[in-house]
């Protein structure tokens, strides 16, 4: 069987990436927030309720957080939402592999 992996933010260029290269190999969900390609489904990982409900349903192997805001001039306008994407969302990606037991990338 399979294993899985759960690629959360995936629908940037890294997590294009991943995805062609394991598409095959593994039961593969990607979530964001942008939805620009069909293989991607809706998660905003700042929601920790839906993202850990999201966990629970699919039951990764693995779960990959690639997710970011990655303009620095964005980060700068918007220091709260910059914080909250990018330090508070990944450390509750990291309880919730915990929670799962399973690494965390
Ligand atoms: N690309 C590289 O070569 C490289 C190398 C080393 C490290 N990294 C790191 O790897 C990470 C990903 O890089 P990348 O190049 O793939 O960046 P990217 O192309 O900007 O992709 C990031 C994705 O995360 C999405 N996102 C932002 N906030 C989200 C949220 N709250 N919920 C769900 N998705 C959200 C973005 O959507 P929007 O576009 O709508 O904001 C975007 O689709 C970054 O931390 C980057 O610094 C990248």
């Amino acid at each position: 069987m399979k294993k899985r992996v759960y690629i959360a933010g995936g629908g940037g260029m890294l997590g294009e990436a991943f995805y062609q290269v394991f598409k095959d190999e593994f039961e593969i969900k990607v979530t964001d927030i942008d939805l620009n390609a069909s293989w991607i489904s809706f998660l905003d990982f700042r929601d920790y309720n839906a993202y850990r409900n999201e966990l629970l349903s699919f039951r990764p192997d693995y779960l990959f957080h690639l997710g970011a805001h990655t303009s620095l001039e964005y980060c700068e306008e918007d220091i709260a939402d910059a914080y909250l994407t990018n330090t508070i969302a990944v450390e509750n990606a990291v309880k919730l592999s915990n929670e799962l037991d399973i690494p965390f990338l």
